[in-house]
């Protein structure tokens, strides 16, 4: 039997291998770590759900300081491959952030709408700081500007799966950032 991650029989082209993923959320870790070396124990990492909860459990490895980690449920709609900034909370923290230190975890910023919207809902919780650091970026589709303060990769303008990124739910599991040719 031949055993696969994907569901059809066509395979995957990998944009970012398993091991260009670890060795650059190690360099993330270290940066972050350096960054908040002196913030105590009001670090918060605010992993966004679905999509980064795979990147969001290697990088808390990586960050060598105490910190909680909180998870937030939103839904984008819009059509698969595209949302439009109408967000929906799923799931919302289970603490206040009020006077800690939050560092936004997503999967990609692609047009920005999504980002956009979280980061102005958590600035009105009254966060010490809200920073953001996203595994992925696609920059030409870029609708709203959104500052990231610890990005991955740059990615081009193809749909990416893999490492936490799903296409209808699936995908998620693969160990690295994929597309498919059309
Ligand atoms: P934005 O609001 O357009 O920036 O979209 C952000 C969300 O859309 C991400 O958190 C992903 O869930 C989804 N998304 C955007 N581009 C891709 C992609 O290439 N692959 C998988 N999901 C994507
Ligand atoms: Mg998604």
């Amino acid at each position: 039997m031949t055993v696969s991650f994907n569901r059809e029989n066509k395979p995957f082209d990998v944009l970012i291998s398993e091991d260009k993923i670890r060795a650059r959320i190690a360099e993330l870790g270290a940066q972050i770590t350096k960054d908040y070396a002196d913030t105590g124990h009001d670090l918060v990492v605010l992993c966004v759900l679905k999509g980064s909860f795979i990147f969001t459990a290697d990088l808390v490895r990586a960050i060598h300081l105490p910190l909680r980690c909180e998870f937030i449920g939103i839904r984008s709609y819009g059509d698969e491959t595209k949302s439009s900034g109408e967000v929906q909370i799923t799931a919302d923290l289970t603490h206040p952030i009020q006077d800690k230190h939050v560092i936004v975890v997503e999967d990609i910023i692609d047009t920005g709408l999504t980002a956009h919207f979280l980061l102005e809902l958590l600035s009105s919780r009254h966060p010490a700081s809200v920073k953001l650091c996203s595994l992925l970026h696609k920059p030409d589709r870029a609708e709203k500007h959104v500052n990231i303060d610890y990005l991955g990769f740059t990615v081009p303008n193809k749909f990416v799966v893999g490492y936490g990124l799903d296409v209808a739910q699936q995908y998620r599991n693969l160990p690295f950032i994929g597309y498919q040719e059309s």
